[in-house]
């Protein structure tokens, strides 16, 4: 029987990087460090006349350094389970997505930043006016009365994706007119020749944070199934990912803004796989254990110094896994779609192939399926689930479906009823992102993955066990079909 060799540690994986881009992006970092630092010595050397002698360590040391802190970060994983969709009774449950946008909103004191695709959180913009949409008009209410009456004001700022004639994201024109929200609007075939902002994130105060696979849809707290996660009293994360909405910003509030080709200084990260940040995760009053944590962007040139790019995230949480690889997306496609021209596009497909038959890593992949699910991705899946054998050597692929039932009033809502998550979960790390798998969304679309590691071995009641949990939960149960 085959046994999967040793792997080198860890860390040596993730210094022969894996594509060259993210070795470019690093020559690029150590010359603009370079620079920096040559700046810095000039300086200090200006300064060293004035005051007393400066300690002997490098500026360019300073600057790199690993950052040793821990930060305190309560963290939860988030869902929306689609009314309807009823798992065996005692199976893992987690806070609701409605749950934690009302928290979030509970706790804003100054700030509130969405960074967002479209906007349907009211029943009426979807030409339903059903029962289910309540939560997310609440939702709505909720910021719209920011703008109306003489309380408090807070300050809210939304970043959104074009308008499209789907999704003319009225309620964001309504948000603005009433001055509840200022709202900036990204247009990434103008930046990039393609490309939609997909993300999903909100950010508080700088302090608290959802990011996950639910947009601005009132369908996202009832009849989609999502998967997010929330971080309170997480400054440093938070601030973090506030970096990432600051590029979103600047693009979307300069008419002629370009994306530039360096990020100024301020956008940059200290952040990311080669340094993660140290978390304290505070669970509960009676858990609390340490992860590292990392947020990764897409498309790249999005990215400013120091930002792991997401696609960079996915692929070395393969490579690292040993023992298994459990994904859950809404697509997945080793191909660019909707570019000029089709084109293929392995990089993840690679990676999982590599893992699976070279190293003997399990591989479940529990993709969606819906009665707007191309059927040629059937044919990619099949292509991967094909390798697996037991006879010569032992390759692990599974692959499933998972189908969101409907009665028949829920089929009448339009684009419900689907598994939305956008998640992987390995032995090793915890991925949260907002994007499809195909390579669109890593080449031209904006979105977010969150990164999250376990420092000890068996951390048991870990963010990357909970994630764990809801995968064996989602691909053990009667929703979850082989492929055909
Ligand atoms: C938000 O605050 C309201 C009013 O105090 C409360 O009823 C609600 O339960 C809070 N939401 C959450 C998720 O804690
Ligand atoms: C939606 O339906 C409810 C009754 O089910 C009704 O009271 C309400 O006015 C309707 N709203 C719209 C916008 O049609
Ligand atoms: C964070 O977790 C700690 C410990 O469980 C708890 O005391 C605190 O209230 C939590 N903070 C928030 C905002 O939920
Ligand atoms: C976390 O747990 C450690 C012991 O495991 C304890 O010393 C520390 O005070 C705890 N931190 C918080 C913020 O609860
Ligand atoms: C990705 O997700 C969206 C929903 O967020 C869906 O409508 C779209 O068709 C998906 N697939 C691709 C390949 O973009």
């Amino acid at each position: 029987m085959y046994k999967p060799q040793p792997l080198r540690n860890h860390d040596e994986d993730v210094e022969h990087g894996h594509d060259s881009e993210e070795a470019q992006q690093r020559h690029a970092h150590a010359l603009q460090m370079c620079l920096l630092s040559a700046f810095l010595l000039i300086f200090l050397a200006g300064t060293a006349y004035h005051t007393k002698p400066l300690p002997l360590r490098s500026p360019l040391q300073q600057l790199q350094r690993r950052d040793n802190q821990k930060y305190n970060c309560n963290l939860t994983l988030v869902e929306s389970i689609p009314i309807g969709l009823n798992f065996t009774p005692g199976s893992p449950h987690f806070p609701s997505t409605f749950d934690a946008w009302d928290q979030l909103l509970n706790l804003t004191k100054s700030t509130l930043d969405i960074g967002s695709y479209y906007w349907t959180l009211r029943g009426e913009d979807t030409g339903l006016n059903h029962s289910t949409a309540h939560p997310g008009e609440q939702i709505f209410q909720r910021l719209l009365a920011n703008g109306v009456g003489d309380g408090p004001k807070i300050k809210i700022r939304i970043a959104q994706s074009s308008p499209s004639r789907v999704s003319p994201d009225l309620e964001t024109q309504i948000l603005a007119s009433y001055g509840a929200a200022e709202v900036v609007t990204l247009d990434f075939p103008k930046y990039l020749g393609a490309g939609i902002l997909h993300t999903k994130l909100w950010i508080v105060d700088n302090e608290h944070f959802y990011l996950g696979s639910a947009n601005m849809d009132w369908r996202a707290l009832t009849q989609v199934k999502e998967l997010g996660v929330l971080g309170r009293n997480c400054p440093q994360l938070t601030s973090d990912l506030a970096k990432i909405f600051k590029a979103y910003w600047y693009l979307g509030s300069n008419e002629n803004a370009r994306i530039p080709s360096s990020w100024p200084y301020d956008y940059g990260t200290n952040y990311n796989l080669e340094q993660p940040m140290m978390l304290n995760v505070l669970k509960d009053a009676n858990t609390n254990y340490t992860m590292q944590a990392f947020a990764a962007s897409s498309p790249p040139p999005l990215s400013a110094t120091g930002r792991t790019h997401d696609l960079t995230a996915i692929l070395n949480s393969i490579n690292s896994a040993l023992q298994f690889v459990h994904i859950s997306v809404m697509d997945y496609f080793p191909l660019i779609i909707f570019g000029p021209k089709l084109q293929y596009w392995a990089e993840i497909d690679n990676a999982l192939r590599t893992a699976a038959v070279e190293r003997g890593v399990s591989v479940k992949l529990l993709i969606s399926w819906w009665k707007h699910s191309d059927a040629s991705m059937d044919n990619y899946l099949r292509s991967l689930q094909d390798l697996s054998m037991t006879s010569r050597q032992h390759v692990d692929i599974q692959i499933r479906r998972f189908i969101v039932p409907a009665d028949e009033d829920q089929q009448k809502i339009p684009f419900g009823r689907v598994n939305h998550n956008k998640y992987m979960v390995t032995d090793r790390v915890a991925y949260i992102g907002t994007s499809n798998w195909s390579g669109d969304y890593f080449t031209t679309t904006a979105g977010i993955g969150l990164v999250f590691k376990d420092t000890q071995p068996s951390a048991a009641a870990s963010l990357r066990n909970d994630l764990v949990s809801i995968f064996n939960r989602d691909w053990n149960s009667a929703f979850a079909k082989e492929l055909s």
